[in-house]
């Protein structure tokens, strides 16, 4: 299985001081940082888009930012994320009729493509060759919308199914996930974590990347 990446989502961050939030999750040890877009379409919440990417990754050099696109229609996005410097661009399987498309449009401008579904699709939505195609399938534990939600365990064997099929995929689990849950994400194969309040929330988030690190690669 791929090494662990802690992607901590902030969502549950300051946003008055966005770039310095950034940074202190960085220097305690996050490799990837999660960007969650909503539009008020998709989801009903609206949080950022392209332009306050642009000034995260201007503000923080180098940093790798993980966009959690949940959005109607999200190859109207593209080109705006990559210019904002976005590295991953992970849509929704549910927003869109034609996903290899997207996913080259994604690839053509040079971002990893991820393929995120949502409690209620199915791993097996996701064809053998979408999921080939992706660099990154992201199964929600909680329905997109908002951070602070209760883990969804009944979501945990779609983790497994899609490691079995795709052993060299990066997989990335979102939603309720922090010390308390992440043994069952692990064990069922996945590399990706995501967690907003759960680390945001910490006095010591150093302590609890290490932890969610610590558990994957175990
Ligand atoms: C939910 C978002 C998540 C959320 C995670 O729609 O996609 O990334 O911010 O927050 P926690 O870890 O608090 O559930
Ligand atoms: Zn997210």
């Amino acid at each position: 299985m791929p090494r662990a990446i802690i992607s901590p989502s902030v969502l549950a961050s300051d946003f008055g001081q966005l770039t310095a939030e950034c940074k202190r999750m960085i220097k305690g040890g996050a490799e990837w940082l999660h960007m969650d877009v909503m539009d008020g379409h998709f989801v009903p919440n609206i949080t950022m888009g392209a332009p306050v990417l642009a000034c995260v990754s201007k503000g923080v050099p180098g940093i790798f930012m993980d966009c959690h696109m949940m959005v109607a229609q999200p190859e109207k996005w593209v080109n705006d994320i990559a210019d904002a410097g976005g590295s991953l661009y992970c849509f929704h399987l549910e927003a869109t009729s034609d996903p290899l498309a997207l996913i080259d449009a994604i690839h053509d401008r040079k971002m990893k493509a991820g393929v995120a579904i949502s409690p209620d699709t199915p791993s097996t939505a996701i064809t053998d060759e979408v999921g080939e195609a992706a660099d990154m399938l992201l199964v929600m534990t909680v329905y997109p919308g908002r951070g602070g939600q209760k883990f969804l365990d009944r979501c945990v064997p779609k983790v497994a199914e899609l490691r079995a099929r795709f052993p060299d995929k990066d997989i990335e689990v979102d939603g309720g996930v922090g010390p308390k849950t992440i043994d069952v994400c692990a064990h069922a194969g996945s590399n990706v974590i995501v967690a907003g309040t759960a680390i945001f929330n910490d006095p010591h988030p150093e302590n609890v990347i290490q932890t969610l690190k610590d558990t994957v690669n175990q």
